[in-house]
Formats: C-alpha cells, structure tokens, sequence
C-alpha cells in the first residue's frame, strides 16, 4: 500500500469547502490517477464554530494557517485563505521552507510574492502550484508551463475578468449603462469586495503578470503593465462596434515585439468573428499564439467554488504524483527582468469617437490633422442623432457622433492628430479611443 498524500486546507470557505467535498467524493478516481490515496487530515479556517455542510469527523482543526503549515503530518499545504499578505504568505513560506508542497489558489500572493515563493520553493526541492489563481478551471497554467514548453510563444491575450466581462456584455446587449450593470454584477456576487480591483483592470493585471512570466520566461511584474479599466466605455460605444463588426472586451494581453514584451489591460475592439468575441457573461478565456501553430482559445468558468475547486484537485494530484517543476516553467533565476512598454509606441488599430460640430468642413479637418499624422482610415461613420436637423435648427450648428476605424498606426500619431482636431475647435468634449486587437 502506498502512502497517502496528507493534505492540510487552511481556509474553508467556498472554495475550501467544495476541496474538501471533492477529495472525499473523487477518493478512488484521484487514488487510481495519482497511485496513492489522497486524505485531508487536517484543516483551518478563521471561525471554528460557523455552521458548514461539511463532515470534517476524523479530520484534525489546526488553531491557525502556521500551525498546519508546520503540523509534520501534512504533507501538501493548500492555502485559499486569499489576500496579497498575510497570514497565507507566511503560512506558504512555512510549509515550503519545511519542504512540504503548497497549492494555492491565491492570485494576489502569487503577482506579488510568486518570484519569492518559488525561490524558496526551489531552495527546499519542494513544489509550489497555482493553476487556479488564473481562469479558475481552465487549465491555462499548465498549458503554458507544461503544454507548450515546445512552443516560442508569440502573444497570449485573455479575458481575465469575469466581472467585466458581464458588465460588457449586459451593456452591449441591453443598451444599459456601465453604472447600471455594475450594481447588477455587484448583487449577483461576481463583482470583488472592492469593484475598482476588477473593474479598473487590476484583477486581469495581477493574472496576466502571472501568465506572462509563464509565456515568456519573465519576472512576474505587475507593475510592468500597462493598465485601464473599463468605466468610461459606453453602450454607444458598444453600438457602434458592433455596427462596424466588432465588439468590445477588457482582455489582459502580452505580446513579444522588437524591444520586449509588452503587456497591458484595456478595453479592446476584436472581430466579432474572432473566437475571443464569443465569450460572454462571466466566462473566461485565454487565446496563446505560439510558432508554426494557429492561435488556440481555451475558454471556461473563471471564479466559482466549483470551478476553483477543480483547479486546486488537479494540482494536488500532480503532487500526490510526485510531478514537480519549476513554479514558473524554469529556475527563477533564469526569469528576466521586464520593463513597462511605453503606450505611445503601441501599434494597432483605433477605434474613434468624436463629438463632431456639425458644420461645413468638419470631416475635412478631422481627415486633413489624421493625414498629417499617416493615419489611414479604414472606415469612418457619422451618425445623425434622430430628431437633429441641421436645416430646421435654423442653422445652427448641432453635435453628431463620428467614428472613425484606423489602419495600424502609432498610439502617439493618434494622439498627436485628436489634439490638432480639439486645437481646430470642431469637436466637443474627449475623444473615446479604443485599442483594436486582430486576430
Ligand atoms: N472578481 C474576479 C472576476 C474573480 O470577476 O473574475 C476571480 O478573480
């Protein structure tokens, strides 16, 4: 009979809970899978006496996350206390220190602490697994340590954030407002204690920091990344995508160009046709373009405890196996520094929207500051608002909406042509811009 894996869960909620259900109801899968049985033995959360669905007869109740990570019998800590800090930081830092396996769940720690982590995890020959701090079940960890360690990976771009991917979706199909749809994400639960974190952009940031070290072989670096969230898009602005065959999500994408590896959050335009724009509600998905092999999208549940859960079981398996990498694909002293690309010398397409005086020779000066800066126009649309009538407004000049599509060109050239535009006083208010990312 081999031995089992001993497994110490510090933090019962959710997630915790629906880990310690799956051991227990998958017992004979994970012992044939792994060659030994899987057991927890011993478990922690802040409130002993709370009422849980759980039967934990039999298993032991450790006074606090130190206390299991130093208990000699468990041999796997799996922290899903959460929180950038402690006490999961040195709770982890314990058990790796003692040699013994960590899995967590925790994407906070691992953008911050990750790098330090898995130097201690590399010091003491032990393992440290994440797969469910990016995407909850969609195994896109593994698929980038693991999977495609064959592969020189050139871009990989995802929706990372369940929360907004709801609220675009919801505006863009209901014609809500941002506000609107927030509340609604808020009282269904999806949105973070705190819905600056996903809405601003920085849950998406901490998991692509994350996702980019494993891709490239790069420090995990948040602040490395470019950051915007997506509150100042509006459903005109989603209307107007879709009239021109695109729709708009927050995607976190990580790029390899000629100076390094650029990495940024922002709302995105992407062909409605492209397998990222089908991706609604709160579903997640990561797209990695790799050599010699057509863009591949794997596409799943991003939170829930279910979906977490699933995750963290099938990194306790690998350690039930004895299967043990580099937390980061390779030694971390082989990750390489990476610095924040500068915005201005992104290339790509833009999406526009003015508020044009509707006047003889707007289009003319908007066209003519565009020119000057080599942009190319791939579409451009002006919108009479209903009800507007330049003739029966005794002449007077009214305000329409023009949007206008780029060709590839340089964030600072598009930048330098709308000051020109605001300069020659034929427009009102601040442009909206948008990124657009082809497939
Ligand atoms: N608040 C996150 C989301 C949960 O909306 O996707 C998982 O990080």
């Amino acid at each position: 009979m081999v031995a089992p894996l001993r497994v110490g869960i510090a933090g019962l909620g959710t997630v915790g809970a629906e880990v310690v259900r799956l051991i227990e109801s998958r017992a004979s899968a994970l012992a044939s899978r792994c060659g030994r049985p899987v057991r927890v033995i011993a478990v922690t959360a802040r409130t002993k006496a709370k009422k849980r669905s759980l039967d934990l007869r039999g298993i032991a109740w450790a006074k606090d996350p130190h206390q299991l990570a130093e208990n000699p019998d468990v041999d796997c800590l799996v922290e899903l206390i959460g929180g950038a800090g402690e006490p999961a930081l040195s709770a982890i830092e314990t058990a790796l220190k003692a040699g013994k396996s960590v899995v967590t769940a925790n994407k906070a720690l691992i953008a911050k602490h990750g790098l330090r982590l898995a130097k201690a995890a590399e010091a003491h020959g032990a393992t440290l697994n994440f797969e469910a701090a990016v995407g909850a079940a969609i195994p896109i960890v593994k698929t980038l340590r693991e999977g495609l360690a064959g592969t020189s990976i050139n871009r990989v771009y995802g929706i990372l954030n369940g929360t907004c991917n709801y609220i675009l979706t919801r505006m863009e199909k209901e014609g809500l407002s941002f506000d609107e749809c927030l509340k609604d994400a808020q009282r269904l639960g999806y949105a973070e204690a705190d819905p600056s974190f996903d809405v601003d952009g920085h849950d998406t940031a901490q998991k692509l920091a994350i996702l980019s070290s494993l891709a490239f072989g790069t420090k995990v670096a948040e602040n490395a990344i470019y950051v915007e969230g997506i509150s100042s898009i509006t459903p005109e602005d989603l209307r107007a995508a879709s009239d021109l065959g695109y729709r708009v999500k927050l995607l976190g994408v990580a790029v390899r160009t000629a100076k390094g590896i650029e990495q940024r959050v922002h709302p995105t335009m992407v062909p409605k046709s492209s397998s990222i724009a089908q991706v609604m509600d709160v579903t997640n998905a990561v797209t990695v373009d790799g050599e010699g092999i057509p863009p591949m999208t794997l596409v799943g549940p991003g939170a829930g405890g279910a979906a977490t859960a699933s995750a963290v079981v099938a990194d306790i398996a690998d350690v039930a196996r004895g299967v043990r990498v580099s937390p980061f694909g390779r030694p971390v002293e082989q990750l390489r520094a990476t610095e924040k690309a500068p915005m201005e010398r992104h290339e790509g397409g833009y999406y526009i929207r003015l508020m044009a005086r509707d006047f003889p020779g707007t289009a003319a000066a908007i066209a003519t500051r565009l020119a000057e800066q080599k942009i190319s126009l791939e579409s451009i649309v002006q919108r009479h608002p209903n009800g507007v009538d330049l003739a029966r407004s005794g002449g007077k000049a009214s305000q329409v909406p023009v949007i206008l599509i780029t060709y590839a060109t340089h964030e600072d050239a598009v930048y330098r042509a709308l000051k020109a535009v605001q300069r020659d006083k034929v427009i009102s208010g601040r442009p909206q811009v948008i990124r657009i990312e082809k497939n």
